[in-house]
Protein backbone atom coordinates (compact mmCIF):
# COMPACT_ATOMS: atom_id res chain seq x y z
CA UNK A 1 0.00 0.00 0.00
CA UNK A 2 1.76 3.37 -1.27
CA UNK A 3 2.06 5.68 2.04
CA UNK A 4 0.80 9.31 1.00
CA UNK A 5 2.36 12.24 3.24
CA UNK A 6 -0.27 15.22 3.25
CA UNK A 7 0.49 19.13 3.71
CA UNK A 8 -0.49 20.29 6.68
CA UNK A 9 -3.49 22.68 5.50
CA UNK A 10 -4.58 19.87 3.89
CA UNK A 11 -5.71 18.83 7.11
CA UNK A 12 -9.46 19.76 7.95
CA UNK A 13 -10.49 20.43 11.19
CA UNK A 14 -13.89 20.58 12.93
CA UNK A 15 -15.53 23.60 12.50
CA UNK A 16 -18.85 25.19 14.12
CA UNK A 17 -22.48 23.69 14.46
CA UNK A 18 -25.51 25.66 13.52
CA UNK A 19 -28.97 25.06 13.50
CA UNK A 20 -32.01 26.13 11.59
CA UNK A 21 -34.15 28.51 13.25
CA UNK A 22 -36.67 26.53 12.37
CA UNK A 23 -40.02 27.42 11.04
CA UNK A 24 -44.15 25.76 11.32
CA UNK A 25 -44.82 22.71 9.07
CA UNK A 26 -48.49 22.78 9.27
CA UNK A 27 -49.02 19.53 7.26
CA UNK A 28 -45.81 17.12 7.97
CA UNK A 29 -43.78 16.39 11.28
CA UNK A 30 -40.25 18.16 11.47
CA UNK A 31 -37.48 15.44 10.45
CA UNK A 32 -34.24 17.06 11.67
CA UNK A 33 -30.84 15.82 9.63
CA UNK A 34 -27.31 16.90 10.06
CA UNK A 35 -25.24 18.36 7.06
CA UNK A 36 -21.48 18.07 7.21
CA UNK A 37 -20.19 20.75 4.94
CA UNK A 38 -16.43 21.18 3.65
CA UNK A 39 -15.75 25.00 4.36
CA UNK A 40 -13.11 27.22 3.28
CA UNK A 41 -12.85 30.62 3.22
CA UNK A 42 -9.03 31.90 2.67
CA UNK A 43 -10.73 35.76 2.72
CA UNK A 44 -12.56 35.34 6.07
CA UNK A 45 -10.94 36.74 9.45
CA UNK A 46 -12.29 33.16 10.54
CA UNK A 47 -9.60 31.37 8.36
CA UNK A 48 -6.85 34.04 8.52
CA UNK A 49 -5.95 33.77 12.28
CA UNK A 50 -5.45 30.19 11.77
CA UNK A 51 -2.03 29.05 11.20
CA UNK A 52 -2.11 27.42 8.86
CA UNK A 53 -5.34 28.35 7.08
CA UNK A 54 -6.85 25.33 7.60
CA UNK A 55 -10.02 24.24 5.68
CA UNK A 56 -12.91 22.98 8.36
CA UNK A 57 -16.37 21.03 8.33
CA UNK A 58 -19.44 22.87 9.76
CA UNK A 59 -22.54 20.75 11.03
CA UNK A 60 -25.72 22.29 9.86
CA UNK A 61 -29.07 21.08 11.34
CA UNK A 62 -32.42 21.56 9.56
CA UNK A 63 -35.89 20.47 9.14
CA UNK A 64 -35.71 18.95 6.01
CA UNK A 65 -39.51 18.61 5.35
CA UNK A 66 -39.27 22.58 5.03
CA UNK A 67 -37.21 22.16 2.28
CA UNK A 68 -37.35 20.78 -1.51
CA UNK A 69 -36.13 16.83 -1.66
CA UNK A 70 -32.84 17.32 -3.13
CA UNK A 71 -29.19 17.76 -1.27
CA UNK A 72 -29.31 21.05 -3.11
CA UNK A 73 -32.64 22.35 -2.18
CA UNK A 74 -30.87 21.60 1.70
CA UNK A 75 -27.72 23.75 1.11
CA UNK A 76 -30.00 26.55 -0.48
CA UNK A 77 -32.25 26.85 2.60
CA UNK A 78 -28.77 26.68 4.62
CA UNK A 79 -27.45 29.62 2.33
CA UNK A 80 -30.86 31.22 3.24
CA UNK A 81 -31.80 30.26 6.55
CA UNK A 82 -28.27 29.92 8.37
CA UNK A 83 -25.13 30.65 6.83
CA UNK A 84 -25.28 33.39 3.63
CA UNK A 85 -21.60 33.31 3.10
CA UNK A 86 -21.93 28.96 2.27
CA UNK A 87 -20.57 28.70 -1.48
CA UNK A 88 -21.74 26.47 -3.96
CA UNK A 89 -22.36 26.54 -7.62
CA UNK A 90 -25.97 25.86 -9.43
CA UNK A 91 -28.09 27.10 -11.89
CA UNK A 92 -30.57 24.98 -13.60
CA UNK A 93 -31.47 22.62 -10.74
CA UNK A 94 -32.88 20.09 -13.17
CA UNK A 95 -29.50 18.27 -13.65
CA UNK A 96 -29.05 20.15 -16.98
CA UNK A 97 -26.33 22.88 -16.49
CA UNK A 98 -23.72 20.46 -14.68
CA UNK A 99 -22.75 23.31 -12.13
CA UNK A 100 -23.71 21.76 -9.33
CA UNK A 101 -21.34 19.03 -9.20
CA UNK A 102 -19.83 17.85 -5.68
CA UNK A 103 -19.16 14.56 -3.18
CA UNK A 104 -21.86 13.84 -1.74
CA UNK A 105 -21.56 10.64 0.68
CA UNK A 106 -18.45 10.23 -0.79
CA UNK A 107 -19.42 9.88 -4.37
CA UNK A 108 -19.75 12.40 -6.81
CA UNK A 109 -22.62 13.68 -8.36
CA UNK A 110 -24.95 16.21 -9.24
CA UNK A 111 -26.37 18.01 -5.60
CA UNK A 112 -29.69 18.55 -7.52
CA UNK A 113 -30.79 15.05 -8.56
CA UNK A 114 -29.57 13.41 -5.24
CA UNK A 115 -32.47 12.67 -2.61
CA UNK A 116 -31.48 13.56 0.74
CA UNK A 117 -33.82 10.09 1.46
CA UNK A 118 -30.73 8.00 -0.26
CA UNK A 119 -27.94 9.42 2.49
CA UNK A 120 -28.38 7.51 5.58
CA UNK A 121 -26.79 9.24 8.75
CA UNK A 122 -24.84 12.50 8.66
CA UNK A 123 -24.67 14.16 4.82
CA UNK A 124 -21.35 14.76 4.27
CA UNK A 125 -21.05 17.18 1.88
CA UNK A 126 -17.71 17.94 -0.03
CA UNK A 127 -16.23 19.96 -3.49
CA UNK A 128 -15.09 17.39 -6.11
CA UNK A 129 -12.06 15.67 -5.02
CA UNK A 130 -8.39 16.60 -6.46
CA UNK A 131 -9.22 19.77 -7.68
CA UNK A 132 -8.33 23.11 -5.84
CA UNK A 133 -10.66 24.46 -4.08
CA UNK A 134 -11.83 28.60 -4.43
CA UNK A 135 -14.21 28.53 -2.01
CA UNK A 136 -16.17 26.18 0.03
CA UNK A 137 -18.00 23.89 -2.39
CA UNK A 138 -16.50 25.34 -5.78
CA UNK A 139 -13.94 24.01 -7.29
CA UNK A 140 -11.39 25.36 -9.99
CA UNK A 141 -12.03 24.03 -13.19
CA UNK A 142 -9.58 26.28 -14.83
CA UNK A 143 -7.49 23.43 -16.25
CA UNK A 144 -10.45 21.27 -17.02
CA UNK A 145 -11.72 24.30 -18.81
CA UNK A 146 -8.53 24.48 -21.02
CA UNK A 147 -8.16 20.62 -21.84
CA UNK A 148 -11.85 21.08 -23.02
CA UNK A 149 -10.91 23.77 -25.35
CA UNK A 150 -8.16 22.32 -26.26
CA UNK A 151 -10.04 19.29 -28.03
CA UNK A 152 -11.57 22.27 -30.47
CA UNK A 153 -15.28 21.14 -29.53
CA UNK A 154 -17.21 22.56 -32.45
CA UNK A 155 -17.99 21.68 -35.79
CA UNK A 156 -15.42 22.08 -38.48
CA UNK A 157 -15.65 21.93 -41.81
CA UNK A 158 -12.70 22.46 -44.71
CA UNK A 159 -15.05 22.97 -47.35
CA UNK A 160 -16.55 26.04 -49.17
CA UNK A 161 -19.20 27.87 -46.68
CA UNK A 162 -22.86 27.14 -47.70
CA UNK A 163 -24.80 29.85 -45.50
CA UNK A 164 -27.69 28.96 -47.45
CA UNK A 165 -27.81 24.94 -46.83
CA UNK A 166 -27.83 23.05 -43.91
CA UNK A 167 -25.37 20.34 -42.70
CA UNK A 168 -28.07 17.20 -43.20
CA UNK A 169 -27.65 14.20 -41.19
CA UNK A 170 -29.08 11.09 -41.33
CA UNK A 171 -31.44 9.61 -38.50
CA UNK A 172 -28.65 6.73 -38.14
CA UNK A 173 -26.12 9.36 -38.06
CA UNK A 174 -27.70 11.34 -35.29
CA UNK A 175 -28.40 8.35 -33.52
CA UNK A 176 -24.04 7.89 -33.30
CA UNK A 177 -24.05 10.84 -30.93
CA UNK A 178 -26.72 9.68 -27.97
CA UNK A 179 -24.95 9.11 -25.45
CA UNK A 180 -22.49 11.58 -26.03
CA UNK A 181 -24.27 14.73 -26.64
CA UNK A 182 -25.91 14.45 -23.06
CA UNK A 183 -23.24 15.08 -21.40
CA UNK A 184 -23.19 18.21 -19.32
CA UNK A 185 -19.18 18.86 -18.54
CA UNK A 186 -19.79 18.51 -14.88
CA UNK A 187 -16.26 16.32 -14.40
CA UNK A 188 -17.99 13.73 -11.78
CA UNK A 189 -16.19 11.45 -14.04
CA UNK A 190 -13.25 12.93 -14.83
CA UNK A 191 -12.72 13.87 -10.17
CA UNK A 192 -13.01 9.94 -9.91
CA UNK A 193 -10.61 9.12 -11.84
CA UNK A 194 -7.09 7.82 -10.66
CA UNK A 195 -5.64 8.02 -13.87
CA UNK A 196 -6.50 11.62 -13.70
CA UNK A 197 -5.79 12.33 -10.07
CA UNK A 198 -1.84 11.61 -10.94
CA UNK A 199 -1.66 13.14 -14.15
CA UNK A 200 -4.11 15.59 -15.28
CA UNK A 201 -1.99 18.08 -16.19
CA UNK A 202 -1.58 15.80 -19.35
CA UNK A 203 -4.40 13.28 -19.22
CA UNK A 204 -7.27 14.67 -20.71
CA UNK A 205 -9.35 12.85 -18.74
CA UNK A 206 -12.96 10.94 -19.61
CA UNK A 207 -15.19 14.38 -19.48
CA UNK A 208 -13.23 15.19 -22.05
CA UNK A 209 -12.28 12.55 -23.93
CA UNK A 210 -16.35 11.71 -24.17
CA UNK A 211 -16.74 14.92 -25.49
CA UNK A 212 -14.08 14.84 -28.24
CA UNK A 213 -15.17 11.26 -29.39
CA UNK A 214 -19.23 13.38 -29.99
CA UNK A 215 -16.63 15.06 -32.43
CA UNK A 216 -14.99 12.20 -34.06
CA UNK A 217 -18.42 10.67 -34.22
CA UNK A 218 -20.51 13.03 -35.91
CA UNK A 219 -21.32 12.86 -39.56
CA UNK A 220 -20.92 16.60 -40.35
CA UNK A 221 -17.64 17.35 -39.44
CA UNK A 222 -14.93 17.23 -41.76
CA UNK A 223 -11.71 16.98 -39.68
CA UNK A 224 -12.12 13.28 -38.47
CA UNK A 225 -8.84 12.10 -39.04
CA UNK A 226 -7.13 15.14 -37.32
CA UNK A 227 -9.27 14.86 -34.27
CA UNK A 228 -8.00 11.18 -34.07
CA UNK A 229 -4.52 12.18 -34.61
CA UNK A 230 -4.37 14.52 -31.86
CA UNK A 231 -5.86 12.54 -29.51
CA UNK A 232 -3.24 9.77 -30.51
CA UNK A 233 -0.72 10.55 -27.89
CA UNK A 234 0.53 8.34 -24.70
CA UNK A 235 -0.56 10.41 -21.83
CA UNK A 236 -3.76 12.30 -23.93
CA UNK A 237 -5.39 9.49 -24.01
CA UNK A 238 -4.02 6.14 -23.56
CA UNK A 239 -3.11 7.08 -19.53
CA UNK A 240 -6.55 5.36 -19.48
CA UNK A 241 -6.46 1.83 -17.12
CA UNK A 242 -10.11 1.51 -18.12
CA UNK A 243 -10.52 0.86 -14.22
CA UNK A 244 -14.05 2.17 -15.25
CA UNK A 245 -14.78 4.64 -12.06
CA UNK A 246 -15.75 7.04 -14.72
CA UNK A 247 -19.22 5.06 -16.06
CA UNK A 248 -19.95 4.62 -12.44
CA UNK A 249 -19.75 7.78 -11.39
CA UNK A 250 -21.42 9.83 -14.33
CA UNK A 251 -24.80 11.19 -12.62
CA UNK A 252 -26.07 10.95 -16.32
CA UNK A 253 -25.61 7.58 -17.12
CA UNK A 254 -23.01 8.23 -20.05
CA UNK A 255 -19.86 5.46 -20.38
CA UNK A 256 -17.18 7.79 -20.94
CA UNK A 257 -14.93 4.59 -20.39
CA UNK A 258 -16.21 3.07 -23.86
CA UNK A 259 -15.99 6.31 -25.74
CA UNK A 260 -12.44 6.26 -24.40
CA UNK A 261 -12.17 2.57 -25.64
CA UNK A 262 -13.95 3.73 -28.86
CA UNK A 263 -11.24 6.32 -30.16
CA UNK A 264 -8.88 4.14 -29.46
CA UNK A 265 -10.03 1.39 -31.32
CA UNK A 266 -10.66 3.83 -34.40
CA UNK A 267 -7.13 4.98 -33.99
CA UNK A 268 -5.82 1.24 -34.12
CA UNK A 269 -7.73 0.44 -37.23
CA UNK A 270 -6.87 3.59 -39.22
CA UNK A 271 -3.19 3.94 -38.12
CA UNK A 272 -1.75 0.65 -37.63
S1 LIG B 1 -11.84 3.94 -17.45
FE1 LIG B 1 -10.18 5.35 -17.92
S2 LIG B 1 -11.13 7.33 -17.74
FE2 LIG B 1 -12.49 5.90 -16.72
S3 LIG B 1 -11.88 5.96 -14.58
FE3 LIG B 1 -10.76 4.37 -15.56
S4 LIG B 1 -8.81 5.26 -16.16
FE4 LIG B 1 -10.24 6.91 -15.75
S1 LIG C 1 -19.59 12.04 -18.85
FE1 LIG C 1 -21.07 12.20 -17.17
S2 LIG C 1 -19.83 12.59 -15.36
FE2 LIG C 1 -18.55 12.99 -17.11
S3 LIG C 1 -18.74 15.20 -17.43
FE3 LIG C 1 -20.24 14.17 -18.76
S4 LIG C 1 -22.13 14.12 -17.57
FE4 LIG C 1 -20.48 14.58 -16.13
S1 LIG D 1 -28.02 22.92 -10.80
FE1 LIG D 1 -27.74 22.37 -12.91
S2 LIG D 1 -27.11 20.31 -12.80
FE2 LIG D 1 -27.53 20.80 -10.75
Amino acid sequence: MVKLTLPKNSRIKPGRTLKSPGGVSLDKPASSRTFQVYRWQPDTELCKTESPNLPRYDQFSLDVNQCGPMVLDALITIKNDIDPSLTFRRSCREGVCGSCAMNIDGVNTLACIKPIAEVEGVIKVNPLPHMPVIKDLVPDLKQAYAQYASIEPWLKTSSPDQPDQEHRQSPEERAKLDGLWDCVLCFCCSTSCPSYWWNSDQYLGPATLLQSFRWVQDSRDETRRQRLEQLNDEMKLYSCHTIMNCAKACPKGLNPAKAISQIKQQIAREFD
